[in-house]
């Protein structure tokens, strides 16, 4: 098998074809502010209306929300694969003979509650407990839970498309979007097996299998994703995760600025504020999340670093707790550039190509160079001097 370097990793590992995807020109990718999601669950209606409402689709949530840490949706699908994967281990790594990546088919069961664990918070307290704390002793319960939102990754390595025998999974040449070519399935379901999570799914109606496809006629047209646009707590962004700084003008229209996706700053930049969910997964996935900032680290190493003991010059800390604790203070107390960007956030159905973030002004240029957002923000407040008017 061919080695690929996978810079989620930093190191590089077996995959089975060889590509360059981070020369791509453009790549779709997703950023999630977890802190904002209410788990309203008007994403995943969205895409279910638009996608999987016909006969044999009942059980497919392509866009799902998850209550962590007890939901999960196939039940248990990502405590159950890193189970059987020693410290570090992609998937592809771990393959049994005959096989290109590790992994398993849930069972009907584990569709049977796309809601299981929703709202339960994680930590014990007696009863009385809850509301009261010892605040001289700053002694809180240890209560905590937040929501996850989950779609296909469209990864750069995806195990999809690998695990098939058919070659029925590709990823397309001009935006990296993977999809399944229902013409050539054959139903053998080594995607639904391969990948980590769980977003190809069997139709028993039509003897094939289906998997999301990035809301890729919107995307055609300059728009962003069904669950992006409908987000009601403005959690999403949206956009070309591969132009880096160094990108010119969108179009070549000067007008526009040039430079780097504010997904890309958001996922890439020495700031970054957003993580992949399970990298050490080793697929790449192109969807990040800014992680709550009131869950304990630990729980989010694990879930959103290599987690790892190795040392890595490229994350903040230390260590991968160290620089979890790192991302969550950038979240919790954004730089005024991040402060901007997170003004792009459900502020546009279009599809935000470049921005600016200058004094107290975002803008964003869509993919044909249009001016597509412009708004203030953090407004200078001047205080007047002189006494206060009060009412006596
Ligand atoms: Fe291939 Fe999956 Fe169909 S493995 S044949 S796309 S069920």
């Amino acid at each position: 098998m061919p080695e690929t370097y996978n810079p989620q990793l930093g190191r590089e590992h077996s995959y089975p074809y060889e590509h360059r995807e981070e020369e791509r020109d453009w790549h779709w990718g997703m950023i999630i502010n977890i802190n904002r999601c209410i788990n309203c669950n008007t994403c995943s209606f969205a895409c279910k209306s638009t996608w999987t409402s016909g006969k044999g689709e009942e059980y497919m949530w392509w866009m799902n929300v998850e209550t962590e840490p007890y939901g999960g949706y196939p039940m248990g699908w990502d405590m159950r694969l890193l189970d059987d994967l020693e410290e570090g281990e992609t998937i592809f790594e771990a393959a049994e003979d005959g096989e290109q990546a590790a992994g398993y088919i849930a069972q009907k069961e584990d569709w049977e509650y796309p809601a299981l664990g929703d709202d339960q918070a994680h930590g014990e307290y007696p009863a009385g407990d809850v509301v009261e704390s010892d605040l001289e002793n700053d002694e809180y319960h240890d209560m905590w839970q937040f929501y996850l939102p989950r779609l296909c990754n469209h990864c750069k390595n995806p195990a999809c498309l690998a695990a098939c025998p058919r070659k029925a999974i590709y990823k397309r040449e001009e935006d990296g979007i993977v999809l399944l070519d229902q013409e050539r399935c054959r139903g053998y379901r080594k995607c639904v097996k391969s990948c980590p999570y769980h977003k190809p799914m069997y139709n028993p109606e039509t003897g094939v299998s289906e998997k999301p496809v990035g809301c890729f006629p919107r995307i055609e047209e300059g728009n962003v994703p069904r669950c992006v646009s409908s987000c009601i707590g403005k959690t999403r962004l949206h956009g070309n995760i591969n132009r880096g700084p160094d990108a010119g003008h969108p179009n070549g229209n000067t007008s526009a600025a040039a430079g780097r996706s504010p997904v890309n700053y958001l996922a890439k930049s020495d700031e970054k504020a957003a993580l992949p969910l399970y990298p050490q997964f080793g697929t790449q996935p192109q969807v990040f999340y800014m992680p709550p900032y009131h869950v304990p680290p630990e729980f989010l190493t694990q879930m959103f670093t290599p987690n790892t003991n190795e040392k890595r010059n490229d994350w903040p800390g230390s260590t991968f707790e160290e620089s979890i604790k790192i991302v969550q203070d950038r979240v919790r107390n954004p730089s005024h550039h991040t402060l901007g960007i997170l003004q792009l956030f459900g502020a546009t159905t279009r599809l935000i190509e470049t921005y600016t973030v200058k004094e107290h002004r975002v803008k964003g240029w869509d993919r044909k160079g249009d001016k597509v957002v412009d708004i203030p923000f953090e407004e200078e407040m001047e205080i007047r001097e002189g006494e206060m008017w009060t009412n006596q």
